[in-house]
């Protein structure tokens, strides 16, 4: 195989998305279209990858910074052709491979079955094509009589005859960087769009009697362009629809494959079930024989086997094996939660670590905090980290029992196995086996009520 360059086109307006938000931003099943393509160009082996940046390319910067890609400025949008020519001093004397960044379902099979048929028959350029049943908006292959390519029609060029083709330009497309060179040099853009079009470089090339492929893929769904939000949320169904799929194969159960939202970097165990509502984000990656939802929302977490999950939200957060979390949960990042630990309804977690068998029921703020193992921490407890400038981190010990209503004043520290009466504020530490109680002595003052109504 040649030495091979990676190309992804990013530069224009995506006007019909209507946004302000930059078009390959946008996200299919979670993941900005982009870092799709970025991840497949990655997969390549590549010696570059170069993304093409200009309309409002400070949006992608973060992103092409985080995937250390590199980018080349297309100052003005020109066309396809003139955005791949502002990366010709990255072509090299192998092939160049260009990608669109607004064509994020493409997938490694394919793409390295295009390879090897480029190199494989010596082409000086190839496309990937496929049929479609409504090919609207995208350029059409015309082939002669004999079947062979002649060369790429764009929907706004393309005369009654030619709208009625439906095997269609993916976009996608490998050049020998010499051919590629010699094509560009002599685009034109006379044409509808007054644009420089990277597809009229096929029939310059055809016609100097140049080797062209056309690859028609068997898989028209992952070769997708989006460029509005209708192809947007088509997009999201075909690669949701594949995600699960291969969950499902995986030996996961999906309730309903349409109320569930799974990204594609999510690792879920066998004999787990997923309940409708759930969104799993991220780098989330979820053990054996759980139950998941209905209604649990996870990003970047980590949870055992056996685990349960209701109506929560999880974020950047860690469950050992057989807790039960929620309903109504609320897990914030470097939550490390132990093994066989209870978490209920109303309970805030924050950057703290919660100990084997804990239960914390209900209505309940812990937040920078060590609790040991098989603690009791009952209804409405505050852990007051925050003094209005500087957090604070209190720590439970082992066998504790914390009181309803309890407010540990942080930092404090409570011994193991100390009770702490149920409404007292904690300001001091508390001994281990201790009794601490700070509320207010109850007096009763008899027959008072008949007192005060006469
Ligand atoms: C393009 C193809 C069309 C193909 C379709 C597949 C051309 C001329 N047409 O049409 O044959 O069927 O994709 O989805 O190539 N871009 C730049 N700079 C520019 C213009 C575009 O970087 O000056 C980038 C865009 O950001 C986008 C990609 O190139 O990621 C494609 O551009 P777009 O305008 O969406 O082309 P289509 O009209 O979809
Ligand atoms: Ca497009």
């Amino acid at each position: 195989m040649n030495e091979l360059v990676t190309l992804i086109l990013a530069a224009g307006h995506g006007k019909r998305m209507k946004s302000k938000k930059h078009k390959v931003l946008h996200a299919v099943c979670g993941t900005p279209m982009l870092e799709h393509v970025i991840d497949l160009a990655q997969q390549l082996n590549s010696k570059d990858t170069i993304c093409i940046i200009g309309h409002e390319r400070e949006q992608l910067m973060p992103l092409l910074e985080q995937k250390n890609v590199k980018w080349a400025v297309q100052a003005e949008q020109l066309g396809t052709g003139h955005a791949v020519k502002m990366a010709a001093t990255y072509f090299g004397s192998g092939d160049v491979l260009v990608l669109y960044g607004d064509t994020p379902l493409i997938d490694i099979e394919t793409l390295n079955a295009f390879v090897a048929y480029h190199s494989g028959n010596d082409f000086a350029a190839s496309l990937i094509s496929a049929v479609l049943p409504d090919p609207t908006g995208y350029g059409r292959i015309v082939r002669n009589d004999e079947g062979t390519f002649y060369r790429i029609v764009e929907q706004k060029e393309a005369n009654d005859t030619e709208q009625l083709i439906n095997e269609i330009n993916s976009g996608i497309c490998l050049f020998k960087a010499s051919a590629l060179s010699e094509g560009l040099e002599a685009l034109k853009n006379e044409n509808a769009q007054g644009e420089y079009y990277l597809t009229d470089v096929f029939e310059y090339l055809s016609g100097r009697g140049m080797g062209i492929g056309a690859y028609v893929s068997d898989r028209p769904d992952s070769l997708m362009g989006v460029n509005d939000r209708v192809q947007l949320a088509q997009a999201e169904h075909y690669l949701q629809d594949a995600i699960i799929r291969k969950h499902q194969m995986n030996g996961v159960t999906i309730v309903n494959p349409a109320a569930t939202m799974i990204g594609k970097s999510v690792v879920i165990g066998m004999d787990t079930t997923i309940y409708p509502g759930t969104v799993l984000k991220g780098q989330t990656v979820i053990g054996e024989d759980c139950i998941i939802g209905p209604n649990a929302d996870m990003t970047d977490t980590k949870i055992g086997n056996c685990v349960s999950v209701k109506h929560s939200t999880l974020i950047e957060a860690e469950v050992g094996d057989s807790s039960n979390i929620g309903p109504y949960a609320y897990l914030r990042p470097k939550s490390k939660v132990g093994k066989s630990v209870k978490i209920g309804d109303f309970v805030e977690v924050k950057n703290s670590t919660i100990g084997d068998d804990t239960k914390i029921s209900h209505l309940t703020y812990v937040g920078d905090g060590v609790v040991g193992k098989r603690v009791n921490i009952g209804c409405g407890v505050v852990f007051v980290n925050y003094d209005g400038s500087h957090k604070h981190i209190s720590t439970v010990g082992d066998d504790s029992f914390i009181g309803c209503n309890t407010n540990l004043i942080s930092p404090v520290t409570i011994g193991d196995g100390a009770y702490i009466a149920a409404g007292s504020t904690i300001t001091k530490d508390v001994p281990p086996e201790s009794l601490a109680i700070a509320r207010a002595r109850q007096e009763n003052k008899t027959n008072w009520s008949s007192k005060y109504q006469k």
